[in-house]
């Protein structure tokens, strides 16, 4: 990859993303040599400030979320040189062109020959008009290449998500477009692709012969903390199924692609969320989609609130903060393979891994023997922790003949000297050097909301089926039964 210098326009700069995220990854890559002197960055917002608040509050954020101290006063001299910030209010086209005056200025003070990569942390509802008032304002005439990089929620179903689409479509390419799905760019999601392809254990045995099911969990120990009016519309269903979780379940069932490039990475993991059965009826999705929200409980000794007595969520709020369903791959490799996945706030433990749980070997020779086997397990862990666990039977030491499950455990995160970039790091560096792999396409964007819409319209209809658990619960027991009616269990989390 390589990078030959852009100005990087950061709309929504004195919001919580800019802060704890993105001004930390711009500082790690500029450390790291990625970002060299070839750039500048205009922080965008509705709020007046100066040059020097901006670049005040710029120290800080660094000094509180990045990965890297920053004690050496001149490199940072250096660093904030680059940065510049401006008032806009984005419905107004004439802020544009000074801008566009502005980000000149900056093209000749630093050399920069027209790259300009557009980042809006913003609510969707403006990105339309910035894309349309970008072009009014003259910002999309620079001889180098234009990037329009958008945080999600990428529409609220599948119908808004494609006035969104068409609105952008208007002013950028598809290809000029690069929808963020942060987990995409965690090291481990995007070892899931190397683990499955590159070894001679996994490659033959990922299907439905061998694989008893698969299971997906994304727990955090968080309730919703400031974000209650952005939640309760949401929900988890929205907040983290519909992207993360669905990303993560096409990466584990997708083909292998016929080479690695964007485009065919892509285009396998818009088949498999294609091949992901509808339910029949609402019944049949009542019976395989679980809801839930968390009432009062105590994590490690702390009282939790109940959700609704959380900050600017209504108080009859019918707001799922659990999720958790049973899917079906409809294709040849995993015809009958269960995918459970779960996502939650307000769980035990904050975790983020997929368990694949494979078959059984013929086990009569054992069970004679009063041997149970268990089953063997593939867990890739993603967070907190990064990295693998495989567990297998072995003869337990100084026995007849029982067995006994015992675990490899490569621990990716622990290893001394290993410093994994943060999700934001990797993809805007990805985005400024065009490489579009871990973003995610229109047609997967559409797919997976055509998913969620079934549920959702189900749900809207009638909310007798949501449950509440304890806050520092694994959520409803509705959950476990969805498991055990298949013979199946959790598979507890690191
Ligand atoms: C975000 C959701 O996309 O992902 C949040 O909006 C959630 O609700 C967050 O807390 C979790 O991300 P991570 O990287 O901490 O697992």
């Amino acid at each position: 990859k390589s990078l030959d210098g852009a100005v990087l326009f950061i709309f929504g700069a004195t919001g919580d993303l800019a802060k704890r995220k993105l001004f930390p990854a711009i500082y790690s890559l500029y450390k790291e040599g990625k970002l060299s002197e070839n750039f500048a960055v205009i922080g965008l917002a509705r709020r007046p400030k100066t040059k020097e608040q901006f670049r005040d509050n710029l120290h800080a954020s660094i000094n509180e979320f990045s990965r890297y101290d920053q004690k050496d006063t001149e490199r940072w001299n250096q660093f904030v040189e680059h940065f510049e910030y401006m008032s806009l209010d984005t419905q107004n086209p004439e802020g544009f062109k000074d801008l566009n005056v502005l980000t000149q200025s900056l093209e000749e003070k630093f050399s920069l020959n027209g790259n300009r990569l557009f980042y809006l942390a913003l609510a969707p509802e403006l990105f339309g008009g910035v894309a349309q008032n970008l072009r009014v304002g003259g910002l999309l005439e620079s001889g180098g290449w234009h990037r329009l990089v958008i945080e999600k929620p990428f529409g609220y179903d599948l119908k808004s998500a494609e006035e969104l689409n068409k609105q952008i479509r208007g002013v950028f390419e598809e290809e000029e477009i690069y929808r963020i799905d942060h987990y995409l760019g965690k090291e481990m999601v995007q070892n899931i692709e190397v683990i499955r392809f590159a070894n001679a254990f996994f490659e033959p045995l990922w299907n439905n012969k061998h694989i008893a099911n698969v299971q997906v969990t994304l727990s955090e120990t968080v309730g919703v903390e400031e974000r209650g009016g952005y939640y309760d519309h949401s929900g988890a269903l929205r907040d983290m199924v519909q992207n993360h979780a669905l990303q993560i379940v096409s990466m584990i069932a997708m083909e292998a692609p016929s080479r690695l490039e964007a485009e065919d990475i892509r285009d396998e993991k818009v088949k498999v969320l294609r091949s992901i059965r509808p339910f029949a009826d609402d019944q049949d999705l009542r019976n395989h989609v679980i809801r839930g929200q968390y009432k009062a409980g105590s994590h490690g000794g702390k009282d939790m609130p109940a959700y609704r007595d959380e900050p600017n969520v209504n108080p009859e709020s019918v707001t799922e903060t659990f999720f958790a369903a049973k899917l079906h791959v409809d294709n040849f490799r995993w015809a009958g393979v269960p995918f459970y996945v779960r996502t939650g706030k307000r769980m035990p433990a904050k975790s983020t891994e997929v368990v694949v749980e494979f078959k059984n070997v013929p086990d009569h020779v054992y069970l004679a023997k009063n041997n149970n086997l268990r089953p063997n397990l593939l867990v890739i862990r993603v967070n907190p922790e990064e990295g693998i666990y495989i567990k297998i039977n072995a003869k337990k030491p100084d026995s007849e003949r029982s067995i006994v499950p015992v675990a490899m455990d490569f621990c990716q995160s622990c290893q001394v000297g290993i410093n994994t970039p943060e999700a934001y790091e990797r993809l805007l560096f990805d985005a400024l050097c065009g490489e579009s792999t871990y973003f995610t396409r229109w047609d997967e964007v559409a797919t997976a909301w055509s998913i969620i819409d079934q549920i959702a319209n189900s749900w809207s209809k009638d909310a007798s089926d949501l449950k509440f658990y304890p806050a520092g619960t694994w959520g409803p027991e509705e959950s476990h039964e969805l498991l055990a009616r298949d013979g199946f269990h959790w598979w507890p989390v690191n």
